[in-house]
């Protein structure tokens, strides 16, 4: 049975940086709030007619299948991860594949928020390693700006969140890459952080309608989150070390998704991990949802922060609440 590993990561970020000074025009609130809270002194926003969530996933896919000395042609599966798409249907895997000029290659569209990435790097995986396919594209790829409230009743949701995509190159090895996926997910937490509408089950669904609705804006219970956050993510790396019988001594880097500086703070120290393995990048994306981890994994490498044969972690938690991690040698 062949093995999965990550053969090359890219991304992509739309050129306008909001800084918190601007959203501060918006709104009430402020860049010392919004540092001390979240970490984050800017992100990215699409440019409408320029980005797409699509389109910003081809650009990350074509760094990543290059970086790994692979052309469009050599994909045989597009897993892709949003929930944001650029149509309510169909998904994005498809308008990626047309992009990439792949006619006939299976996609399949995963909407698992902030822990989507790692789902279609498990789904990958399981797709690689049982020999069903040879090089399959994990994209992850989010426009948020368009559905934020930015008034002050938004403001604490409004301030984290922004736009980007991060892609993985899944390909066949004889040589182990992927250890591990561990998949969890509680839907008890549903509400704590959604978006309630366009809803198939509560009424009319006509965009007419729905419009000023605060239904359709992102709501989050921020402290519940946070809460959940702090539990689950340092488990979640201890479930995948466990498994391969690991040690947090042996980790080279931890990606975890970028939810909020303290947030990875926390889970380093819980951990016991020094900050120079654990990768952040929040600073300058924010919250990038299903982007986030590939972003940030992308950018380590460019950093030359990843070498082969390292021992990496990638964890998240996010909206259902859903979360998961998996273990990978580079
Ligand atoms: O990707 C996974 C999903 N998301 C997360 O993981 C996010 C997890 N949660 C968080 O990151 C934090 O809960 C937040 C950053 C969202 C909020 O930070 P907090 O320290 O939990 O603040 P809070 O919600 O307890 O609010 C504290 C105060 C409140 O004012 P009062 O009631 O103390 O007067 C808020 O109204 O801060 C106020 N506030 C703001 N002030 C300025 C909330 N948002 C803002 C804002 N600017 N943007």
């Amino acid at each position: 049975m062949p093995y999965a590993r990550l053969a090359g990561v890219g991304h992509y970020v739309p050129s306008r940086v909001v800084t918190n000074h601007e959203l501060a025009t918006y709104m009430d609130t402020s860049d010392a709030w919004i540092q001390e809270r979240t970490g984050i002194r800017e992100r990215r926003w699409y440019a409408q007619g320029q980005d797409t969530v699509a389109g910003m996933g081809t650009a990350a896919a074509r760094q990543a299948l290059e970086r790994a000395g692979l052309q469009p042609a050599d994909v045989d599966f597009i897993v892709f991860c949003t929930i944001t798409p650029d149509y309510y249907f169909p998904g994005g895997g498809v308008l990626l594949g047309r992009d990439l000029g792949l006619v006939g290659v299976g996609a399949l569209d995963i909407r698992n928020q902030c822990s989507a990435f790692v789902y279609g790097l498990s789904v990958a995986d399981q797709y690689v390693r049982s020999g069903m396919y040879k090089c399959v594209l994990v994209v992850g790829s989010e426009i948020q700006s368009s559905l934020l409230d930015l008034s002050d009743r938004g403001r604490s949701v409004s301030v984290i969140f922004g736009d980007g995509a991060g892609a993985a190159v899944v390909t066949a090895s004889d040589r182990p890459g992927i250890l591990s996926t561990h998949l969890h997910a509680d839907g008890r937490y549903a509400e704590e952080l959604y978006v309630r509408e366009p809803s198939s089950s509560g009424g009319h669904r006509r965009y007419v309608e729905m419009q000023g609705d605060e239904g359709t804006w992102a709501h989050m219970n921020g402290n519940a989150v946070f809460k959940h956050a702090v539990q689950q993510f340092p488990a979640a790396v201890r479930e995948a070390l466990a498994a391969n019988g690991k040690t947090v001594e042996e980790l080279d880097l931890l990606v975890p998704h970028q939810a909020n500086l303290r947030i990875s703070q926390y889970i380093a120290q819980e951990l016991g991990l020094p900050a120079a393995k654990v990768v952040s990048n929040i600073e300058h994306y924010g919250n990038t949802t299903a982007a986030s981890i590939p972003i940030a994994l992308s950018e380590a490498w460019e950093q030359g922060r990843v070498h082969e044969g390292d021992l990496i972690c990638l964890a998240a938690f996010g909206s259902g609440f859903t979360w998961g991690s998996a273990l990978l040698y580079w």
